[in-house]
């Protein structure tokens, strides 16, 4: 069996973040999501692994290489467009052959993992295997209308009446069965070849495929707000481990992970939580559900609920900042120079939410 994951796309709704870089590697619990894909399609027993690749390839490629350090060979296929997810399929073919696969959105993070799936479908006779969950706002997915066996009726991309709760988890298991389907299908509304419209092709035309429903969470990150939820459920699940330095004075609790190099100065850190490798945590404040990346620095300022990438700083700052997504290379001060204002560098589409009481 093979993998296949689908890494384009220009991650809009995570503007400014992902202008420059993919949405992929954006880490929760300081791990890009797309390595957190590599991994669960690994531990399934998967070591062929293709990754299509859009405008940030390049990017990509210099984060994830060969594939050496995860034991797997990863094959690049570049997309010159973001035609749709059955399109990436169908680029695909040379790579995946006659083998089964798995495809898996390389922004997706589910509980639990692929591999009881994977099994699941290795030892079936089903041409495809589709995972669904239920979810608040169906009409944002490909939706599912089963019967009472649990037998797909009709799957619909992004329905404005769903006719269920039931959403199309970006994870999809196929025969080579899957190549006539996106052959054979035409591009919806959106200009898109939908896996959604391929997987009712093969429905309609009397192929096994079979609906799992999946009852733990799954996060699809494209928003900030998903990023930050995903952040936390991988952080509550985090085996934690103390590499780094904790001084005398700071207080850090049973489920905080302290990587190599890090150092925790004076401060008080709350679980779940993680502080990255050569951060350092100095006369602090970080509280649930935060995970600070490599080479940041945070000081005299409280900080929960919140993700920050790498070499960022945050120092001086009196209010507790939350429910925050900050860049790379991002400074957040307070300046000693006069006037006393709000001094911005702030990239294109940065959100600022700034108090209301402007007394302090
Ligand atoms: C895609 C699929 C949709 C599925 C979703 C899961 O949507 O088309 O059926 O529910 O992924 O993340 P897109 O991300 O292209 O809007």
């Amino acid at each position: 069996m093979k993998g296949l994951i689908l890494s384009g796309g220009k991650g809009t709704r995570l503007y400014p973040l992902t202008y420059t870089s993919a949405k992929q590697l954006i880490p929760v619990a300081n791990k890009p999501v797309l390595f957190r894909v590599i991994e669960a399609i690994r531990d399934a027993g998967i070591s062929d692994i293709g990754i299509v690749v859009g405008d940030t390839a390049e990017e990509i490629k210099r984060a994830v290489g060969p594939g050496k350090q995860w034991d797997v060979n990863i094959t690049y296929i570049p997309q010159d467009a973001p035609l749709g997810l059955a399109h990436a399929v169908k680029i695909s073919r040379d790579f995946l052959g006659d083998d089964h696969f798995v495809m898996f959105l390389g922004d997706n993070v589910i509980q639990g993992g692929i591999s009881s799936l994977i099994a699941q479908f290795a030892s079936s006779s089903y041409n495809s295997q589709i995972v669904l969950t239920q979810v608040e706002q169906p009409q944002q997915y490909g939706v599912a209308q089963l019967d009472d066996q649990g037998q797909i009726i009709k799957l619909i991309e992004k329905p404005k009446e769903p006719p269920s709760n039931l959403a199309l988890v970006g994870i999809y298991m196929f025969d080579a069965h899957i190549f006539e389907a996106v052959n054979a299908i035409k591009p919806s509304w959106r200009g898109e070849l939908e896996i959604t419209d391929a997987i009712q092709w093969l429905v309609d035309r009397g192929h096994n495929v079979h609906a799992y429903i999946h009852r733990g969470w799954w996060i699809d990150t494209g928003k900030p707000t998903d990023m930050l939820e995903a952040n936390s459920r991988v952080l509550e699940e985090l085996k934690p481990t103390i590499e780094g330095y904790v001084d005398r004075d700071s207080e850090v609790d049973s489920r905080v992970t302290v990587e190599a190099g890090a150092e925790i100065i004076n401060s008080v850190v709350r679980g779940p939580a993680i502080i990255g490798k050569d951060t350092r945590i100095v006369n602090a404040y970080v509280g649930p559900f935060t995970s600070i990346y490599h080479h940041c620095l945070v000081e005299n300022a409280e900080i929960s609920r919140s993700i920050v990438l790498e070499h960022s700083q945050i120092r001086n700052i009196n209010r507790r900042i939350e429910d925050s997504l900050i860049g790379r290379h991002v400074v957040v001060h307070r300046s000693p120079i006069r006037p006393r204002a709000y001094k911005f560098t702030l990239g294109d589409h940065s959100q600022l939410g700034l108090l209301g009481d402007e007394s302090s």
